[in-house]
């Protein structure tokens, strides 16, 4: 039986029936998935029944599997195999993170609008998160269309953004946060990688921004120039008319493509209710522009 797609927004997100995640997908349903994909950005399947193995092997159909930076991070044990990021806020023994707990106040960078891995080389490709318990109010995942907006840019801003590159790192995003304090095994870690502001999407053709809280610096810019402007960028780009809110149910993997969306998470009573979300991210296997010697022959420029 061929897939259901029922479109949430026009061209943003669709829900995804008549199929089972769980098992093995032939050629002809892979290929519908990826047109899917391609048109929309964030694709929900509600009502699927995962486990770990099986959300991996659906995830493998997009690329390498990345492995979490929660394994890069001081002192943390992991709750999860290391190809999940842990997107719970429980600790590796199964309790509600304390209110101080270093890992909590780090993972609260989910909250500030992002993209999954553009401070990795290669970058993020398709993120896959798969709820295995909500709470129950708050807590939900908004999603940014960064086609739509890019379209929707007038044409100066556009040309003015053409060829500026940025610096992407996860100790950018965390010292938005207060985050300082890295150890130098941190540091390497988390080494900026440069990332262009404009990237246009090969399988549709479709030009998008690249923004998230992880930019730190833009080329040929001073820091409270790229402050403004990742500011205004990212006012623009989260309009409501770009973006899509999954109000999460036990069994929804939802699905969306690092290269051209920005999401967060929502606020709940995170030390009150347990919300255990797991997710897999591909790498994005086209990317050239994460490749170190180029990275460093740019940062020439600067
Ligand atoms: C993620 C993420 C935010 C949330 O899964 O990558 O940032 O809490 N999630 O829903
Ligand atoms: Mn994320």
């Amino acid at each position: 039986m061929p897939i259901s797609i029922f479109p949430v927004t026009p061209r943003f997100a669709a829900e995804i029936g008549d199929i089972d995640l769980g098992q093995p997908l032939d050629g002809e349903t892979l290929d519908a998935v990826r047109t899917a994909f391609a048109t929309y950005g964030v694709l929900a399947f509600p009502a699927q029944s995962l486990t770990q193995e099986q959300h991996l092997a659906f995830a493998r159909n997009f690329g390498p599997l990345e492995v979490t930076v929660q394994r890069a991070l001081r002192n943390e044990k992991l709750r999860v195999p290391e190809q999940f990021a842990d997107i719970a806020n429980l600790d590796a023994e199964g309790r509600l993170w304390k209110k101080d707990a270093r890992i909590r106040l780090f993972q609260m960078g989910n909250r500030l609008w992002h993209t999954d891995s553009s401070f990795k080389a290669p970058s993020g490709y398709a993120s896959m998160l798969y709820a295995r318990s909500v709470a129950p109010i708050g807590g939900h995942t908004e999603f940014a269309d960064l086609r739509a907006a890019c379209d929707a840019l007038p044409a100066a801003t556009r040309a003015r953004l053409q060829g500026l590159i940025a610096e992407h790192s996860l100790l950018y995003s965390r010292r938005k946060l207060g985050f300082t304090e890295f150890t130098p095994e941190e540091k390497v870690a988390f080494k900026p990688v440069l990332r262009p502001l404009l990237r246009r999407i090969p399988e549709s053709g479709r030009e998008s921004l690249y923004i998230a809280s992880h930019i730190g610096r833009i080329g040929g810019m001073s820091d409270a120039e790229t402050e403004t402007l990742v500011a205004e960028l990212t006012a623009h780009a989260t309009q409501r008319q770009f973006v899509y809110t999954h109000r999460w149910r036990v069994g929804d993997l939802v699905m969306w493509d690092n290269r051209c969306t920005m999401h967060r998470g929502t606020d709940f009573e995170d030390t009150r209710w347990p919300r255990d979300l797991q997710r897999v991210t591909t790498s994005d296997r086209r990317d050239a522009f994460g490749a170190e010697e180029k990275a460093s022959a740019l940062a020439a420029d600067y």
